[in-house]
């Protein structure tokens, strides 16, 4: 969406070298210390999904982030999608390659109900393994993946290819 794209992009700034040579990494914490650019784009997002979404999943860490609020906004639940080992009941777990390391991530095996409507959203889509790890998780939990949002898409690391499965919505898309 056009006017997504706009406020992040205005609200983004580019790191070079971050975590490792050679990544360029997105900062939005500029969008995120901005209440009227956060709000806006938290309004554009619920309205996207306008009663369509039974739950809200975020994903650790900045997922947490723009999850809740939208969550909130929307007047539905919020379920964390962590890093293993965060979650105390009973948990499902995922690994994925990222572009940088690999990692776990782990959902409550009763986070929702079955067929629930989940919006899965995180802030950047880079190679799409932590995506395509969380939307699989949320099925197997027994949800339904309508969605999975974020801010800022790494287009020249290809996830999107990997999510042909589910519905991508992305705000700015990079490269
Ligand atoms: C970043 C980002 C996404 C993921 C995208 O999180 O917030 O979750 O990487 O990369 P991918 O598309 O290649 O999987 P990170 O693992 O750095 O964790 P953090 O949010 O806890 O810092
Ligand atoms: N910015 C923020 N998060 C990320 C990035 C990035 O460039 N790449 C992978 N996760």
């Amino acid at each position: 969406q056009q006017r997504v794209a706009g406020l992040v992009a205005r609200h983004t700034r580019d790191v070079a070298d971050f975590p490792t040579p050679g990544v360029v990494f997105k900062d939005i914490t500029p969008l995120f210390a901005n209440a009227e650019a956060f709000g806006s784009v938290l309004d554009l997002l619920a309205e996207r999904h306008e009663g369509g979404v039974d739950v809200v999943a975020g994903v650790e860490a900045r997922g947490f982030v723009i999850g809740a609020p939208l969550a909130q906004r929307m007047g539905v639940g919020f379920v964390p999608i962590r890093k293993k080992g965060k979650l105390p009941g009973e948990v499902v777990a995922q690994s994925y390659d990222l572009e940088y390391g690999s990692a776990t991530i782990e959902m409550h095996t009763d986070a929702v109900k079955p067929g629930a409507r989940m919006l899965v959203i995180d802030d950047v889509l880079a190679t799409g393994g932590t995506a395509v790890a969380s939307c699989e998780l949320v099925e197997k939990v027994g949800g339904s993946v309508v969605g999975f949002d974020v801010l800022v898409e790494l287009a020249f690391l290809d996830g999107r290819a990997r999510l042909e499965r589910w519905p991508v919505h992305t705000g700015l898309v990079v490269g």
